[in-house]
């Protein structure tokens, strides 16, 4: 468990994370994504201790990091594994070496080490490429070598700061699949640092938006995706640019299953005896659960609290959209003033 509290950290007169909260529980995956420059590397290193914060405090299992004296610092940092972009893998040392390194360092006795090494090959898929050296691996090869390394100590935490930046979509989603399996099987709390949404998407429990060092938004990836207005779900769920058309009501409808009726819009549109029009659609599986969201036009004179009134009994949310902000989704103009809207 990670629990990071009023987190600050300035260069000099420059503030670059400025009040970070953010509580990672046991086994869970969280996000933080942002924009370059936002400070996630700069929280990244907070976390494992590369970096003093200027303020606030970072808890892993309970226990303060940034209170630590210099000798039980390297103890501490045992708990916490990284994974960085370009694996930073020792060319010159095969896989097995890499992955034992933190192991020597730590003085652990050979045999104990060789025993871990092949266990952890193992368990990232790359047993069969233990005496490879990097440059014979690719570059997803090179990422699960760096994640094994990344849990030699056995680490309550595991941070991944753009492990996956510059793979291709395939080895991308093998190393997510990496991540998920590492967090139920062995119940590693896993921050993932990502300026990719489909990462999010796909293997996030939690996200947090990092803007200019400050979280702007946090939640279950469900709960996010859930919020129609907000920039964060935007992103997580962009919706098709969709046609205006003066003679129907557009409507944002949003729901989450199983508890939805597969043909409720079928059903909803009978019991409204009105035709509904589907103008754009997206249906997506986050976590365990399936979420959709629709723009549907309906006809200008239904009774809009009625239309809300037999949507909700579907367990659909639905609220009716502005027309000045789907001619400006329309036209691919800038969609980030809906929210303030
Ligand atoms: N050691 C440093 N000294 C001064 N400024 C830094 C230092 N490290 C990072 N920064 C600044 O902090 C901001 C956040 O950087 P970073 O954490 O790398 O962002 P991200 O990983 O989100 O792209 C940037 O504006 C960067 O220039
Ligand atoms: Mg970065």
């Amino acid at each position: 468990m990670i629990e990071i509290a009023g987190l600050t950290k300035s260069y000099g007169s420059t503030t670059v994370l400025d009040g970070i909260d953010l509580t990672v529980d046991e086994g869970r995956i969280a996000a933080v994504v942002g924009p370059s420059g936002a400070g996630k590397s700069t929280l990244a290193r907070c976390i494992n201790l590369l970096e003093r914060p200027t303020s606030g405090t970072i808890a892993v299992n309970g226990q303060d990091l940034t209170r630590l004296s210099r000798r039980d610092l390297r103890e501490a940092r045992r708990q916490i594994g990284t994974v960085f972009q370009s694996a930073n893998l020792l060319r010159r040392l095969t896989a097995a070496q890499n992955v034992a390194l933190p192991m020597r360092h730590a003085g652990l006795p050979d045999q104990e080490v060789r025993r871990r090494v092949a266990e952890l090959l193992e368990r990232v898929g790359m047993l069969h490429r233990a005496n490879h050296y990097p440059s014979q691996l690719s570059g997803g090869q090179r990422q699960r070598i760096g994640i094994a390394r990344g849990l030699a100590l056995q680490p309550a935490v595991l941070l991944s700061d753009e492990a996956t930046s510059g793979l291709d979509p395939e080895t991308t989603l093998s190393i997510l699949d990496l991540l998920a399996e590492l967090r139920d099987d062995l119940g590693v709390t896993i921050l993932v640092i990502t300026h990719e949404m489909d990462v999010v998407r796909s293997v996030a429990d939690l996200v947090a938006q990092l803007d200019h060092g400050r979280i702007v938004e946090q939640g279950t990836v469900s709960d996010v995706v859930r919020r129609s207005n907000s920039p964060l779900s935007r992103a997580l769920l962009p919706m098709p640019p969709v046609a205006v058309d003066e003679q129907l009501r557009a409507w944002a409808v949003r729901y989450e299953g199983p508890e939805v009726s597969p043909v409720w819009l079928a059903q909803a549109g009978r019991e409204l005896d009105t035709d509904v029009a589907v103008l754009a659609a997206l249906v997506e599986a986050a976590g365990d659960h399936r979420v959709g969201r629709l723009t549907v036009g309906l006809d200008p004179q239904l009774d809009d609290r009625r239309v809300v009134e037999v949507l909700t009994r579907y367990g659909v949310v639905a609220e009716p959209v502005d027309r000045a902000v789907l001619r400006a989704v329309a036209t691919g103009a800038n969609v980030a003033a809906e929210g303030a809207a």
